[in-house]
């Protein structure tokens, strides 16, 4: 029924079309518990394994752990992440840092290199310590050479717990993403003029976990929560649900009013919590991408069981975010134009903060730009200007425009913006701190400035990003 209307192609379809009244809002925030400590190591190396979704030869990844090519962390609110990075990678100048994508930490733990820390070389270490202070589903990856890193699969997914309000009755964690495998079975390019000039250099093997036609076993008749997260570099899932009745409690971790699933488009790092309720036992539900021509199944969910709920559905809203309300009196507005560098200049870098280090770790070419400007991607020396400087403690408006033909994910370090209005999209009220800018779309945004720092501010299909559509904001 969802299918035909909102498939691939549908450019400008809104995503956004309830088909009954809202759900209930959101609970009350969650209360943080503190007392406990969870020590990790993240432990990159390359660790060549053959992928459940490409039974060939083993690929070189580069992962964090020889445990799982994809580490899930799972926390408490109020607990407190100690995280070791050991880079164990051997090429020289193959250096890391690890952002927490969506989790809004201190500046200093904000894993940037350049920006908030020292890079860290082949055989060294570097130590992050922060509570986290939002629920919901996060993640975390390197943002250096992301193109590549990411491509051979360095990445993990951090989830904070405690904003259900009614406990559900199961749940998945389901992690999207492609590998660039050619046909000799190794990767191919992770970067490539045409891809990073037009909508990326896409994957040729899809998977879900690692797995090309992912299956899951899940109650019969309840409420499943299904955690999903597109981790890709590049491609843009419209994702649907078949054979069950959905709706989205969450986008990037923060609670919304529970409204039904038609299809919901996510852009690269973007994330949506959903709650299915299941069929009767023996049936199965599918999650599909609609955005390709051919379908593809994200998973397939098959029910067991004797029926745990009843009456209708009627998903249990999660806890409201704890992220600060903006207040929109006197806000001042700031406008951020996407596109490409035709309409770039290129600005002269005038920070130095780390002397002595001589790359921004970014790729020669430069095809997009933010207002003009395009990160360096001469010389490599030192840090441009930032994009603006904000005063700690108001709220803004961001006003994201795309003049470009390209989708472009923006994500915002630090901080979880407001969604207030879009000329190309019926979007509910929401946070997020990735939005899909659709080809031509103005999207407006609004947050506080509450933490001090520089915070990165970019396209996150990272070919993009890597080549120009990057930038900072200064909040002091
Ligand atoms: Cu997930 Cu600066 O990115
Ligand atoms: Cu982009």
């Amino acid at each position: 029924v969802l299918a035909a209307a909102c498939g691939a192609g549908a450019l400008l379809a809104a995503p956004f079309r309830p088909a009954r009244a809202e759900g209930r809002p959101p609970g009350a925030p969650a209360e943080p518990r503190p007392g406990r400590t969870v020590d990790l190591v993240l432990d990159a190396a390359e660790r060549p394994q053959a992928l459940p979704c490409f039974a060939g030869k083993p690929l070189p990844l580069w992962t964090f752990s020889a445990d799982t090519a994809l580490p899930i962390v799972r926390l408490g609110l109020g607990d407190r992440l100690r995280t070791r990075l050991v880079n164990g990678l051997t090429r020289p100048g193959e250096h890391l840092a690890i952002h927490w994508h969506g989790l809004r930490v201190p500046i200093a733990q904000d894993g940037v290199p350049y920006i908030s820390q020292r890079p860290v070389e082949p055989g060294g270490t570097c130590d992050y310590d922060f509570v986290p202070p939002d629920t919901g589903s996060f993640f975390f990856h390197t943002h250096c050479n992301t193109v590549e890193q990411l491509g051979r699969g360095l990445a993990g997914l951090l989830i904070v717990e405690g904003d259900e309000t009614e406990p559900y009755d199961g749940e998945l964690v389901l992690a999207v993403r492609d590998w660039r495998i050619g046909e000799d079975g190794g990767f191919l390019p992770f970067l490539t003029d045409t891809g990073a000039g037009n909508a990326g250099s896409f994957g040729t093997v899809r998977s879900t976990n690692g797995e090309a036609a992912a299956r899951f076993e899940v109650p019969a008749g309840a409420d499943v929560r299904i955690r999903l997260y597109n981790v890709d570099p590049t491609r843009i899932l419209e994702v649907g649900v078949e054979g069950a009745e959905a709706a989205v409690v969450a986008i990037d971790g923060h609670a919304v009013v529970p409204f039904p699933l038609a299809t919901w488009r996510m852009g690269t790092a973007m994330r949506i919590d959903l709650v299915l309720r299941t069929p009767a036992d023996g049936a199965s539900v599918r999650l599909i991408d609609w955005r390709v021509a051919e379908p593809w199944t994200i998973a397939t969910l098959v029910a067991r069981g004797a029926p745990k709920r009843r009456g209708a559905f009627d998903p249990a809203p999660l806890r409201a975010s704890r992220v600060p309300e903006p207040d929109l009196r006197g806000a001042e507005t700031l406008r951020f134009e996407f596109a490409s560098t035709a309409a770039a200049a290129a600005v002269a870098a005038t920070d130095e903060r780390f002397p002595g280090i001589d790359d921004l770790c970014l790729s020669d070419r430069t095809f997009w730009s933010i207002n003009k400007t395009t990160w360096p991607a001469d010389g490599h020396h030192a840090l441009p200007p930032p994009l603006a400087v904000l005063r700690r403690g108001a709220t803004y408006v961001f006003e994201l425009s795309n003049i470009s033909k390209q989708f472009h994910p923006i994500h915002f370090h630090g901080f979880a913006w407001r969604f207030l209005s879009s000329d190309r999209q019926e979007l509910p009220p929401h946070l997020a701190d990735t939005v899909l800018l659709v080809p031509r779309e103005k999207r407006r945004v609004a947050f506080v400035a509450d933490a001090p720092g520089d915070w990165m501010f970019h396209c996150h299909l990272i070919e993009h990003q890597e080549t120009g559509m990057m930038g900072y904001v200064r909040v002091v």
